[in-house]
């Protein structure tokens, strides 16, 4: 149990999901009262790491779930009422498998835009002081070769529901921003690793293949190439935004939305790099593009490191060896437990 040293009340949504988790843990390190909101749903993986990543922050003092559904707006509600103050509210549930989004276009209307749309009524109608949401790379839909993306380029061309939810809720914290005034930020997240990541994204499932002898499966015949974020880099991060106070701004009629992405790499140098921490050679099977899916991305986060101090430093193969040693250790003894 780790003692309370600070008084400051944050809500964190999708608290049990990879992104959530790692910033409410670093806020309960600092002392901070924690109010989660998880489903705990089984969607696109398994819910055992979802409870396994859970019971980590039940053994802070400062923690205190609550398993709601945000898309039902009375939940929600109760679930406000009963704690009180908030100070501030950091958004991150949602429906984030990209590939998935076509064939339950439901759940993501329902868990990315209904939901979002009860979070900010909530925020608008209370006193808390800052809302931080997240959005994606994929609000950009496909990118040219070469292209660098900064936050001006056009975000009306999405390639999956996914994409088309995170543009709605971009409009939505807009709308809501320039009726009540309230501070808001948007986070445009590019392909987030580390550590407790989710079973669905692509370095996951590298390992985990690589670790069971089986192929891993490369898309676009291997021609793929994003900014890959390591997960520390965005929480120490968000961090320093949400404790900080944030610095006199005049109002400006948007609300600022940052990129947030590390550096360019080819898809086969993150498999070189795997392989050497791994020390097993990878069996690769090369397929075409899927629909919905994008091969290119290339952030620029420039904005984001001159106003927030965004640092994405963390060399690619640093930040594999962290993810290979979690799962080697950690994440193959808490399956080991849940098979049992
Ligand atoms: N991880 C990435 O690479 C990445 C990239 C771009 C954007 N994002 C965005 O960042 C955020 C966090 O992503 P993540 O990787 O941690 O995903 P995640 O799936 O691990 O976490 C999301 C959590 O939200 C919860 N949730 C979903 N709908 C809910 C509802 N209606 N009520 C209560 N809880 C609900 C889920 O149970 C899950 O635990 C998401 O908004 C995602 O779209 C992530």
């Amino acid at each position: 149990m780790k003692k309370l040293i600070n008084n400051k009340i944050f809500l964190v949504t999708g608290s049990a999901g990879f992104v959530g988790f790692h910033i409410a843990k670093r806020l309960l390190e600092k002392g901070y009262i924690v109010h989660g909101i998880d489903l705990m749903t089984a969607s696109y993986y398994d819910p055992f790491l979802k409870h396994s990543r859970l019971n980590v922050l039940l053994e802070y003092e400062g923690y205190h779930h609550h398993k709601i559904d945000l898309a039902e707006s009375f939940s929600v509600k109760l679930m406000q009422k009963e704690i009180g103050h908030i100070d501030i509210i950091i958004h991150l549930a949602a429906q984030a498998c990209v590939l998935r989004s076509f064939e339950f276009p439901n759940e993501y209307i329902n868990d990315n835009i209904v939901a979002f749309q009860n979070i900010l009524e909530i925020y608008s109608h209370n006193n808390s002081t800052l809302l931080m949401y997240a959005s994606s790379s994929s609000v950009y839909g496909q990118s040219e070769e070469g292209s660098i993306i900064k936050e001006d380029k056009q975000t009306d061309l999405p390639v999956s529901i996914y994409g088309a939810t995170k543009i709605a809720n971009e409009a939505m914290a807009q709308s809501y921003y320039s009726y009540y005034k309230k501070p808001i930020i948007g986070l445009r997240f590019f392909k987030v690793y580390g550590p407790w990541s989710r079973p669905d994204t692509v370095f996951f499932k590298f390992v985990d293949l690589i670790y069971k002898d089986k192929p891993i499966i490369i898309h676009n015949h291997g021609n793929i190439k994003h900014s890959f974020t390591y997960i520390d880099d965005i929480t120490d991060c968000l961090l320093k935004t949400t404790i900080e106070p944030l610095k006199q701004q005049n109002y400006s009629s948007r609300h600022p939305i940052y990129n947030f992405g590390g550096k360019s790499i080819l898809l086969e140098e993150c498999i070189k790099a795997i392989e050497i921490t791994m020390g097993k050679k990878a069996i690769k099977k090369y397929v075409p593009l899927p629909k919905g899916d994008r091969w290119y991305t290339f952030a620029d986060s420039s904005l984001a490191q001159n106003n927030l101090s965004f640092n994405p430093n963390t060399p690619i193969d640093k930040g594999i060896q962290k993810f290979v040693e979690w799962y080697t250790k950690d994440y193959i003894s808490i399956m080991d437990i849940n098979s049992k």
